[in-house]
């Protein structure tokens, strides 16, 4: 089978593209390298090519049988999205609809999309599971929701199956050290810990310490990239078996508090570096944690790996990164 893999260059497409591999899947890989690295397409084949050239997109899927599609491409820094909120609604709203017209034209039906919990905005409970209020605090988290909207009328329309995966904070590296997180700028959690643990940066900044959690930091849901790939190939299979759509939370159900992380990220490397207190920034929820039941019960699919792992294979990857070994 061949899978065609927008975002491939990117951190978790360049995890699902090996784990593909490893199964036997074929891959191709679209990519236009705007924020991805050539370096991590180690499988499949590369294409050099933007969503928005929709004339090419639509002679690429009538050149290759392709038999269905992850969707990673899209811009994803949340306060960039505020300041320029038509970049984002062109590069993941436009450019989606491009993607689907190609698929559609060549007949293609099957498609994973790369949600998130920021489509949710402000949690009115915790977990959150898939049926909690979709109230979008930023333009980022509304071009993924409109996307959501948009695979849904698709699907009642032209018969089109999908399948939204809405990830938590995606953390971790591959346990073989092949593939990363390599953002630039890198605006996530735990690679700038570890900048402040390697000492590339002289603290790590903590956003809010009077938020109503145990320690006053804010509350996230780690889940270890290998994790969330794994929940694709499940989500492909679920595809191809039942030829319907539907939509998941991928998270742990567990929370770990910003503090819990930094004393994490010490313990692990044996290294120790400053702690900057700093005010709440505007827009950030103080707890975010996923109700992953649905994606347990339906795909079959349980995160196996915790924050001490998820913070073993990004350090190691974080130091090659910056050529320290
Ligand atoms: N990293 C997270 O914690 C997280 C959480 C929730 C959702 N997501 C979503 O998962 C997806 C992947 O995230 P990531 O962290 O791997 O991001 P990433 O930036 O590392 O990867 C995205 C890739 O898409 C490519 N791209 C962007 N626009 C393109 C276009 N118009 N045409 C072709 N290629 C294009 C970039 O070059 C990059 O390689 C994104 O859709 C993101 O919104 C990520």
């Amino acid at each position: 089978m061949i899978i065609l893999i927008t975002g491939g260059a990117g951190y978790i497409g360049s995890q699902v593209n090996k784990e593909l591999n490893k199964l036997g899947y074929k891959t191709i890989v679209v990519d236009n390298l705007i924020n991805g690295h050539i370096e991590l397409v180690k499988w499949g084949t590369f294409i050099n090519l933007d969503l928005m050239e929709k004339k090419e997109l639509i002679e690429l899927f009538k050149a290759k049988k392709i038999d269905a599609v992850m969707h990673f491409a899209a811009f994803a820094y949340v306060g960039e999205s505020v300041l320029e909120p038509k970049k984002y609604y062109l590069n993941n709203v436009v450019g989606t609809l491009n993607l689907l017209e190609a698929m559609l034209s060549a007949g293609v039906d099957k498609i994973i999309f790369s949600s998130t919990c920021a489509i949710y905005g402000n949690p009115v409970y915790t977990p959150m599971d898939e049926d909690h209020p979709k109230e979008p605090i930023n333009p980022y988290g509304r071009s993924k929701l409109a996307v959501e909207h948009i695979l849904e009328d698709f699907s009642r329309a032209y018969g089109l199956k999908y399948v939204s995966l809405r990830y938590f904070n995606v953390a971790g590296a591959d346990f073989e050290g092949e593939v990363g997180e390599w953002h630039e700028p890198e605006t996530h959690l735990i690679p700038n810990i570890l900048d402040a643990a390697i000492g590339v940066k002289p603290y790590v900044e903590v956003f809010g310490t009077d938020y109503e959690t145990e320690d006053g930091t804010c509350i996230r849901d780690y889940i270890h990239v290998v994790d969330l790939a794994k929940a694709h190939i499940d989500a492909l299979e679920y595809l191809f078996e039942h030829e319907s759509s539907d939509v998941f939370n991928l998270g742990t159900g567990k929370g770990c508090s910003v503090m819990e992380v930094i004393e994490a990220v010490k313990r692990i490397t044996g290294k120790d570096f400053k702690v900057k207190l700093s005010d709440r920034r505007p827009g950030d929820p103080p707890i975010l944690v996923a109700k992953a039941e649905k994606a347990k019960q339906i795909l079959g699919w349980a995160p196996k790996h915790g924050l001490d792992e998820i913070i073993e294979t990004a350090w190691r990857w974080h130091r090659r990164l910056r050529g320290l070994c």
